[in-house]
């Protein structure tokens, strides 16, 4: 078994434009018309699951939504059809210490 937190509520977010191996693979255009093409390719956004309830993953396909009631502690525990089965208030290393888990990052 393994278990895996996730704290984001809504996925990452990669804006092509942004990535240096598309900007690399578009690379300079030739003319107006391929520059239009690669501006309308580099829009297009990637949505990668964040929150670990997508059945697309490593995409997202919107199952965050289930989580968005969420409150910071305690931890929420869902099955495979993404319904909650349990929370747990406290999270236990092997020797019984309370682990200390991370605050959600951008
Ligand atoms: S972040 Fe959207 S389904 Fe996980």
């Amino acid at each position: 078994m393994r278990f895996i937190r996730h704290d984001r509520n809504h996925p990452y977010v990669l804006k092509l434009k942004d990535l240096p191996f598309i900007q690399t693979l578009l690379g300079n255009p030739k003319d107006d018309a391929e520059k239009e093409k690669f501006e309308k390719i580099g829009s297009y956004s990637i949505y990668l699951c964040a929150c670990g309830l997508s059945k697309n993953k490593p995409f997202c396909d919107g199952h965050h939504a289930k989580t968005m009631q969420e409150k910071p502690e305690p931890a929420y525990i869902y099955d495979n059809d993404g319904n909650v089965v349990t929370t747990l208030e406290k999270l236990l290393d092997s020797s019984g210490k309370e682990l200390n888990l991370p605050k959600e990052y951008e």
